[in-house]
């Protein structure tokens, strides 16, 4: 629409029509027309309300709802026409509404503002965006609890710096993302009790000398409680800063899990193969097969972190309350929330088409000497200290390295002439097999304290839904 034909709500006080490229510049409907559902649904509980203490009649709230419900059927069915010259999503749904029922469409933004409206509009589209999020979370746990759950007593090189560390078994490495989930998972829970607060009522900035009664809109929306104070109601947006830092914490650890099996899949590590339908190859070089979804999960993690980066930015040094500014927090949040689920939602089918080469990882456990803590643990269990089990078993991997063979394969008489204790018995704690089972630390990679996990997991995971089958927990609703 041209600028300036449209009617703008504040023409009483201007003389003149807006120019066509403030109109253009200043627009936030092609992109805040994401939130409608959650507009309408503020709308009609804010009209509920001002029937129910009589600042409208009841007639007039159930032509101004039905006009409502009649705009969200249009939008569902992409019937509905967005214009830009009305600025944002709350402006276009209340002219559509003043086409429907005229005059009396007015009455619906009394003791409201645009400033409570966005914010209650984002805090309405962000609980629902937390729950799926958070369910699919829980998916991501489930599969790969499943895959550790195939592979919870097959040793693996467990690597610090990169290099052969200790001896670690599939099914506790894949559990630690499922640890590092579960925490996003509550962290994320967290941040919705303070989304889940009702800032309607604030109106502009200061409230309204008009009767409402924002704890039964509150009870309407289903939120826990309302905001105290009108300005911080309308000026904070620290709800999407939180947001965005659970976002970037989840996302960073998709990103890490991405990294791991973009290396474990190469030919030099060869440890997992990807299915090739969950792989691309290249326009070029005839035997490639890349791990590209692996790659995007990384590489997606930039989005998170410029909306955390951009919401601090845009929030920083802003005089209270509402400031334009504040309209720039959404473009970024709706695409990186996107991306952000598209990334938990592939991943569980991802994960069913990786296979974990058992022999592979057994072999690459047989170098790098990862059973050397092993064995000086073995030394501290006789009484020496263990600076100096340390320092025998150094010189007995020097020994084992010039020798070219493994600790197991040198001969006993050398590990005896290192330290008298080395007597036949240390065989036992050597090999990547020995030195996993004979972990005994609550959270070590021993497999039968990973078997144990994977149960509690499978009971926790399906209480929420996410593994079928009955859980413990009677689950709300
Ligand atoms: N489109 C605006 C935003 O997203 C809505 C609030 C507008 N308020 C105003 N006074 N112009 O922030």
């Amino acid at each position: 629409m041209p600028g300036g034909a449209a009617k703008k709500p504040w023409g009483g006080r201007f003389r003149k029509p807006t120019d066509a490229q403030t109109e253009t510049f200043t627009e936030s409907a092609s992109y805040d027309r994401v939130l409608y559902r959650h507009d309408i649904a503020g709308s009609m509980a804010h009209a509920t309300m001002l029937a129910h203490v009589g600042l409208i009649g009841q007639s007039e709230k159930d032509a101004i709802v039905k006009g409502l419900s009649d705009i969200l059927a249009e939008m569902e069915a992409g019937r509905f026409v967005f214009r830009c010259a009305y600025e944002d999503i709350h402006m276009n749904v209340e002219k559509a509404l003043e086409e429907k029922i005229g005059d009396l469409a007015g009455k619906l933004h009394t003791a409201r503002s645009r400033n409570d409206q966005i914010a209650v509009d984002e805090r309405l589209w962000l609980r629902d965006e937390l729950d799926s999020i958070r369910r699919s979370i829980a998916l991501a746990q489930a599969a790969l609890v499943e895959l550790a759950d195939k592979h919870a007593d097959d040793v693996m090189p467990g690597y610090t710096h990169l290099q052969r560390a200790q001896p670690v078994t599939v099914g506790h490495y894949l559990l630690a993302f499922v640890e590092m989930l579960q925490r996003d998972y509550e962290r994320l829970g967290d941040c919705r009790k303070r989304v889940n607060i009702l800032p309607l009522g604030a109106c502009a900035l200061a409230g309204t000398s008009l009767p409402i009664d924002r704890q039964y809109v509150a009870r309407l929306l289903d939120f826990e409680d309302v905001t105290r104070n009108s300005m911080d109601s309308t000026a904070d947006r620290d709800y999407l800063l939180e947001y965005a830092f659970c976002m970037t914490a989840c996302s960073l650890h998709l990103s890490r899990l991405a990294e791991d099996f973009v290396l474990m899949a190469t030919t030099e590590f060869g440890f997992i193969s990807i299915d090739e339908a969950f792989c691309t190859g290249s326009s070029i070089m005839p035997q490639k097969k890349n791990p590209d979804i692996f790659e995007l999960i990384r590489g997606k993690t930039g989005r998170s972190v410029a909306l955390l980066t951009h919401l601090i930015t845009l929030t920083k040094g802003l005089p209270l309350t509402y400031n334009r500014d504040m309209q720039e927090d959404k473009e970024l949040l709706f695409d990186a929330t996107r991306q952000f689920r598209n990334c938990l939602d592939i991943l569980p089918a991802l994960l069913r088409h990786v296979s974990f080469n058992r022999e592979r990882l057994l072999k690459a456990c047989e170098d790098g000497f990862m059973d050397a803590t092993a064995l000086a643990e073995h030394l501290v269990r006789k009484g020496i200290p263990f600076r100096q089990a340390h320092h025998v078993v150094g010189k007995l991997v020097r020994l084992a390295e010039e020798r070219g063979c493994t600790l197991a394969q040198l001969h006993v008489g050398d590990r005896k002439a290192a330290h008298a204790l080395l007597t036949e018995d240390a065989r036992a704690f050597l090999g990547a097999r020995n030195a996993v089972g004979f972990y005994a630390s609550l959270g070590s990679a021993n497999p039968k304290f990973v078997r144990r996990e994977i149960e509690a997991w499978k009971v926790r995971l399906r209480d929420e839904g996410a593994i079928p089958g009955k859980g413990k927990r009677r689950r709300k609703g």
